[in-house]
Parts: C-alpha cells; structure tokens; sequence
C-alpha cells in the first residue's frame, strides 16, 4: 500500500425538578374551585401570565435561536472553508483538510489524551460529512454511469474508515497502540484518497457534460451541508 509522499503528508506537516402541587381541589384561600380545571397558580407552562416564567421562557427562546443561529454559522464556516466550487475540486480540499487533522493529532503526545479526543472528533465531524457527499451523491452517480465495481470498491474502504474510527475509540489514548493505529489509518486513507483523487475522480468528471458536473456539484453541496 503505498504512502503519499506528496507535499500533504510532510509539509503540513440543574435541570431544575419541577414539583407539582396539586390545589386542583382548592384555590389559594382554601375554597373549592369546583369546575374550575386549573387555578391561576397551576396555569399551563404556556401560559405567559407570570412574569417570572415568561422570563424562563423567553431566556429558553433566546438560547435556541442563539443555537440555531451558531448552527448556521458553523455549517456557513464549514462550507466556506471547503469551498462551493467544482465537486471534484471541493473533495479535493476535504481530503487535505483531513490529513491536516491527522497532522495535528500525530503531533500530539502520549499524554495529551484531551486534544487527542478532541482531534478524534474533529476527525470523525470531517469525516462524517465527506462520506455523506460521496456515498449519498458521487458514489450513486458513479453506478448510474456504469461505473459499479469501482464505487463499491470505494464505498468499501469507507467502511473500514468507520471501523478504524471505532478502534480508534476503544484503545486507551495513553497507549503507544492508539497513534500506532492513527498511522494506520491514515495510510489507508491516503491510499484511498490517491485512488479517488488521480484516477476515479478525473476520469469520471471528464466523462461528464459541463452541465452535468454543475449538477452532480450542486447535489453533492446540498448533501455536504446537512452535515456540516
Ligand atoms: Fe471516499
Ligand atoms: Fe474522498
């Protein structure tokens, strides 16, 4: 299995328990409420006539739309970072994105187990969202144009991606084991990427129509984001 030996793998280098009184059977003063199904005191959580939970409520409101809105602005970095060029180019960057990832976590130490966890996690956000693209978009694509054996070849090594991933995860980060498989991994992955990169990839985009590729990338884009 070779090992790229390009430019990319050398140079970059409280909750709150809610308690619930039950006064269906008396108001405040004591008197029955009758038929009344609820007092002012047991009104619904949405209700807005208490001041102190509107306040909850809205801080509630506020939180999610700040989270939708962090959301959005990832997924916009994420995008922008890979580019919302030509498919073949976009993957291109994704890759190189990728080993810049393992770039980092080969440079971590034995007891950094912390960063190792966080890079893993990165590794895994990256990973998840290109494997989306290519398996939900390129790959099918690939089928459609006769083209089966070799993206089941590809959809194959993605696999054992997610198989080193999960082994990744079940080493102790401590272990001289754990960066020993993120070697590993990555020359799999390289191998991978090279397959894509020189021969697939261009083969299948020169194959293609302008009009088609402008398809497959705007297909392959709108996959990206649900994950980004
Ligand atoms: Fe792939
Ligand atoms: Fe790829």
């Amino acid at each position: 299995m070779a090992t790229r030996e390009t430019s990319r793998s050398t140079s970059r280098s409280g909750g709150t328990s809610r308690s619930r009184t039950n006064n269906r059977s008396s108001n405040n003063n004591g008197s029955s409420t009758g038929s009344s199904p609820r007092s002012g005191s047991e009104s619904s959580a949405f209700s807005w006539d208490n001041g102190g939970r509107t306040a909850v409520i809205g801080a509630a409101v506020a939180g999610v739309a700040a989270g939708f809105a962090a959301n959005i602005g990832r997924k916009f970095i994420v995008q922008f970072a890979t580019g919302r060029g030509d498919w073949m180019e976009s993957l291109k960057n994704e890759h190189e994105m990728t080993l810049a990832i393992f770039d980092k976590i080969e440079a971590t130490r034995d007891d950094q187990t912390m960063m190792r966890g966080m890079l893993l996690m990165q590794l895994k956000h990256a990973l998840s969202k290109h494997a989306m693209e290519e398996e939900n978009v390129i790959y099918p694509a690939l089928r459609e144009a006769n083209e089966g054996a070799e993206a089941d070849h590809l959809n194959s090594d993605h696999g054992y991606v997610k198989t080193f991933l999960y082994e990744l995860d079940n080493i102790e980060k401590t272990s001289p084991e754990w960066i020993a498989k993120v070697r590993e991994f990555r020359t799999m992955l390289e191998t991978h990427m090279e397959e894509e990169e020189e021969r697939i990839f261009p083969e299948f985009h020169a194959s293609l129509s302008e009009e088609q590729n402008k398809k497959l990338t705007a297909a392959m884009h709108k996959e990206g984001l649900k994950l980004a």
